[in-house]
């Protein structure tokens, strides 16, 4: 079979434990795990100068890692502004923080140049090219300018907007143009799928778009969740609890995954329903994520505040109800969390699949499995129907959800997780990419 290479922005590194956060890493590395793969993407470095760099190799068991680094000025128009100020807000439908320029526009393509003129001398003729996520629209494109006459596939693990969210952005039209590049393009959902499609159509593309809910290991996750509950973190975090119920969310601190909305949700419950005073603890683990875009500075200081406000109203000497944690926890620790976890509170405004909600159900006891709870605007909810599903803008179907997970008998509990482990189960990482590959490997090369 032909070699895997694999393009994204965020590359894991294979040495640490601590990994950067976010579905793409968790479920591609799951996917190219024991195949023959190069995987190439942006270091997590800046430098000053990059004029002489060459990719960074390294081999770890199947897989090479290639990376290269970006300038100052590149982190900050390409990734910080362009990608996440700007077409990351867009596909999640937030319209009104978006910012435009010119200037970050061309550091957007100059870096899905720079990507192609350093990806090209590492190819195969017979590899097959399989490019992630919004950093890399154009990439593709690039590419086929290079000569380059492999099979490449694109898969948006994000949300893809209508085109009338999406023709606030000047270039558009352009990028879609550019999308027609690959042979296959693949995103999380049904509605993704109508809305790329709708684009194409309105720009007169002859293209269209296939949808590949992403999922997890969960067979490995179980076990991890299995083997970290005698870890010292999570036997500690058992202790403390004394007893008491616990509610995990765990997400990159990112306004699209509704923690204020959440916090707000849970403030409402502890007023409508006392008797859960004292009762219940909400751990929040939320790891700091692209710490220089504005839009993220302001919703650190708000959650610092909201935290605070729900702690000093309605905690005691003895009993804090939120844990709000900005720093990260390795994964196998937060699947021992999400283990001793009685409920999951996973509600999103907008998300492409959403790998959390997945991860809290593999990593349940089946004998006393927890409750999801699950905002219906997740790419996950429409695999997951057997979660309590909730509007994750509306605080009291999130207090309500919340007394109805911690009020649910035992049986009903089973039940709900059985058919969601089914789900997980069935549609796992390995599934994904196997689906996706195999339908890029036959598609008809492009003339
Ligand atoms: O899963 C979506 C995504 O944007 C990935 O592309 C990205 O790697 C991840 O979230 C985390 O974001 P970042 O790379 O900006 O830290």
């Amino acid at each position: 079979m032909s070699r895997l290479v694999v393009v994204s922005n965020r590359v894991p590194s294979p040495r640490e434990r601590t990994q950067p956060a976010g579905g793409l890493t968790v479920g591609l590395r799951d996917a190219v795990r024991g195949t023959e793969s190069l995987w190439f993407g942006w270091s997590g470095q800046q430098r000053a100068d990059i004029a002489k760099q060459k990719p960074d190799l390294d081999r770890v068991d199947s897989v090479t890692y290639a990376t290269i680094d970006l300038t100052h000025e590149q982190y900050e128009r390409f990734y910080e502004n362009f990608a996440n100020g700007l077409l990351w807000p867009l596909c999640h439908y937030r319209i009104g923080i978006i910012e435009f320029s010119r200037e970050d526009l061309q550091a957007y393509r100059e870096v899905n140049d720079m990507f192609a003129d350093h990806l090209v001398p590492l190819l195969r003729e017979d590899d097959t090219i399989w490019i992630h996520d919004y950093h890399l629209f154009p990439l593709g494109e690039a590419l086929r300018k290079r000569g380059v006459k492999a099979k490449i596939g694109f898969f948006l693990h994000i949300p893809f907007p209508p085109w009338s969210v999406m023709r606030v952005l000047p270039c558009a039209a352009q990028l879609l143009h550019e999308l027609t590049a690959y042979d296959l393009i693949g995103v999380q959902t049904e509605e993704d799928v109508r809305n790329l499609d709708g684009c194409f159509e309105i720009c007169g593309l002859n293209k269209r778009a296939y949808h590949f809910p992403i999922g997890i290991d969960p067979a490995e996750f179980a076990e991890q969740a299995v083997q970290s509950v005698m870890a010292p973190e999570v036997k500690r975090l058992k202790d403390s609890l004394r007893g008491r119920k616990l509610i995990i969310g765990v997400d990159r601190l990112d306004y699209s995954k509704g923690i204020p909305e959440r916090f707000h949700g849970y403030e409402v419950f502890l007023n409508r329903y006392p008797e859960h005073k004292g009762e219940v603890v909400l751990l929040q683990v939320t790891p700091v994520s692209r710490a220089g875009v504005g839009s993220y500075q302001e919703l650190r200081r708000e959650l610092d505040e909201l935290a605070g406000h729900i702690n000093a109203m309605h905690g005691n000497f003895d009993w804090s109800p939120i844990r709000y944690l900005t720093q990260s926890a390795p994964r196998h620790i937060l699947a021992g969390f999400h283990r001793i976890a009685d409920v999951a509170l996973v509600t999103p405004l907008r998300d492409g699949m959403n790998l959390v909600a997945k991860e809290f159900i593999a990593a349940q006891d089946e004998h006393d499995p927890g409750a999801l709870i699950l905002s219906y605007l997740a790419g996950a909810a429409p695999e997951m129907p057997e979660a309590l599903l909730v509007n994750p803008y509306d605080a009291e179907d999130i207090a309500e959800a919340l007394h109805e997970a911690l009020s649910m008998t035992p049986k009903e509990r089973k039940r709900r997780w059985r058919v969601l482990h089914d789900d997980v189960t069935r549609n796992t990482a390995s599934n994904w990419s196997e689906t996706f590959l195999d339908m890029l490997r036959d598609t008809q090369p492009q003339t």
